[in-house]
């Protein structure tokens, strides 16, 4: 399974147990020395209750209603930088809710427009001591003492620091590569804070969906911001062409048992929405 992830194939595995589930990706984790990452993960979700554990490794993923599609995006950001990702199906019943994987294309000319929302050192600010930078990276997800503000960065908000002197501000930023531990190389990533803030990829996204009629319409129209459950955060238009960001793509209909695992790096994932005909989709999640 190593071999086949690091050709950037996505596995799929069918008829396994939610136990099998678990000790598979385990399993995987182990030999690409995410063990801990993937334990963290799930302890930490729980704790933090923005997800519910539900086996060992695997989580529930955010609730959303009838008609409410999910974007295309790799989980997490630059900052938690997760490897893998992992679903499993426990039932999938709605009229909708397709899986859809996109692979990435690293040197698409689209990369050169967007931007990831992130939070930046403003000029002016005091030097910090170690321990305030520590603490700044807690707080502020500060990736590293050199994120401070560059020419090209666009301010779009300002940010009240609870650190005497230090001056902050949320910017669009150029998208900085991450490492693949899968490709041993770095790679352009879609994550969360770059895709789930963009206009651009909402557009693409529904379009996408048009012209393969997985788009769910609801019966009294719409607009498009009701589809969208991130809508409020989408704040950000970047032009960008998406069509030519990705270079594969794969739908899938999951079934009770299905396990799928992906570089979460190179494969961002999207669901396309569901009517409110009756039916159960319960899909779950591990990342390391
Ligand atoms: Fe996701």
């Amino acid at each position: 399974m190593i071999e086949a992830l690091s050709r950037d194939c996505v596995i799929l595995i069918r008829n396994v147990s939610p136990s099998e589930a678990d000790g598979l990706v385990h399993q995987i984790a182990g030999e690409l020395g995410l063990q801990k990452k993937l334990e963290l993960e799930a302890g930490f979700s729980d704790f933090l209750g923005h997800r519910r554990r539900i086996t060992k490794y695997f989580m529930s993923v955010n609730s959303r209603d009838d008609y409410q599609l999910v974007t295309p995006h790799s989980e997490g950001d630059r900052i938690s930088n997760m490897q893998l990702s992992c679903f499993y199906c426990f039932e999938n019943s709605k009229d909708g809710g397709e899986t859809i994987l996109l692979n990435i294309d690293d040197t698409s000319e689209a990369w050169g427009l967007l931007r990831e929302k992130t939070t930046k050192i403003l000029p002016g600010s005091k030097p910090l001591s170690r321990g305030m930078i520590t603490r700044a990276k807690a707080l502020y997800r500060l990736s590293s003492p050199d994120d401070y503000l560059v020419p090209d960065d666009q301010i779009v908000a300002e940010v009240k620091s609870e650190i005497p002197g230090l001056l902050l501000a949320i910017v669009m930023a150029r998208p900085k590569r991450s490492f693949s531990l899968l490709l041993g190389r770095d790679v352009n990533v879609l994550w969360d804070n770059i895709g789930s803030v963009d206009q651009s990829c909402l557009h693409f996204f529904v379009r996408m969906l048009q012209e393969r009629e997985l788009l769910k319409r609801p019966p009294d129209g719409f607009e498009l911001h009701q589809l969208d459950p991130v809508n409020a955060g989408r704040s950000w238009c970047s032009g960008a062409d998406y069509e030519k960001l990705f270079c594969d793509e794969i739908i899938l209909k999951l079934k009770p048992g299905d396990l799928v695992i992906l570089n979460n790096l190179t494969w961002a994932h999207a669901v396309n929405n569901w009517t409110s005909l009756p039916g159960t989709r319960r899909i779950a999640v591990a990342l390391a």
